[in-house]
């Protein structure tokens, strides 16, 4: 229960891998905020899981790429708690294609998720984090790193991210706020499936990354959920600034190797 008397905000935790950090984070005794955009049946659906856990948690639709919507997520968040301890900024959404296919909306929508409401975000939950030594995790991607076709606009916010991420630490480790991130391999959820163009494209997805995967599987919710977990314990409070490659080893494999004996 290493979240007792906590309150944890997940943006976009109605599904996938912000879902399992809601619960991961309800099972070790904390409160939490369930964002989403659309899903408001499966929002509510989290809620009760939460409830059958032992803790309790409240629904907030906010789209984050509007900083009205943000900022009034945070005011229902103190009026509801009066504090917030743990921020993970998870929701991302994007237009796979091209960049030479990417319409201005595209490009809009895409940074105004991942960069601009993520920092709106962060300014309304530092003065609810005053005084509780307060965590923020960001949730970035491998396309930051690696090029992943049609993720090039999804890539760039997130790098961003991880930029911001970094500076973040330092301007927020004065107000006793701990600032990390996570950036996943390829992990079983919706996005993933859309991504890899449906069940079966997503199952030769699969075959073809599995041998590049020293794991030997394919990541699942739950592990981005237990490394965000220790980011935000004490153990991990000597980490700022980091963002945590979380990917079974997948990234760190080369197409030029060949098997040998
Ligand atoms: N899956 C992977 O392999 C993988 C790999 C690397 C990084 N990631 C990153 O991990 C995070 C979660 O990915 P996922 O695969 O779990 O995604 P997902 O299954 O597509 O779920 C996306 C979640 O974000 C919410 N959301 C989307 N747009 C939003 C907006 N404008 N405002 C608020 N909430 C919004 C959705 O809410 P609704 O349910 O209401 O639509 C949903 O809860 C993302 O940042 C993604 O880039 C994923």
């Amino acid at each position: 229960m290493r979240f007792a008397d906590k309150v944890a905000l997940v943006t976009g935790s109605s599904r996938g891998i912000g879902r399992a950090i809601a619960l991961r984070f309800a099972r070790e005794g904390a409160r939490i905020v369930v964002n989403y955009r659309r899903n408001a049946e499966q929002a509510a659906a989290v809620v009760e899981e939460i409830a059958r856990l032992g803790s309790t948690a409240i629904a907030v639709q906010a789209d984050m790429s509007d900083s009205a919507a943000v900022r009034a997520m945070f005011q229902r968040v103190k009026e509801q708690y009066g504090y917030l301890d743990i921020f993970i900024a998870n929701a991302a959404a994007t237009a796979f294609r091209p960049l030479l296919r990417q319409g201005e909306h595209n490009i809009t929508r895409t940074f105004d998720l991942t960069v601009k409401g993520f920092l709106v975000a962060v300014q309304e939950a530092v003065p609810l984090m005053a005084g509780r030594r307060g965590k923020i995790v960001t949730i970035s991607g491998i396309d930051s790193l690696r090029v992943l076709s049609g993720h090039g606009l999804l890539g760039a916010a997130k790098a961003a991210l991880e930029n911001l991420t970094m500076y973040l630490a330092h301007e927020l480790g004065p107000h006793g706020i701990a600032v990390n991130g996570i950036n996943p391999g390829l992990i079983e959820t919706d996005s993933s499936k859309i991504y890899a163009g449906g069940e079966e494209g997503y199952a030769q997805y699969v075959r073809d990354v599995l041998p590049q995967t020293p794991a030997g599987r394919i990541g699942r919710p739950e592990d981005v959920a237990a490394v965000a977990a220790f980011l935000c314990s004490d153990d991990a409070d000597f980490i700022r600034g980091q963002t945590l490659l979380v990917d079974g080893g997948l990234l760190s494999s080369s197409i030029a190797s060949r098997p040998h004996e």
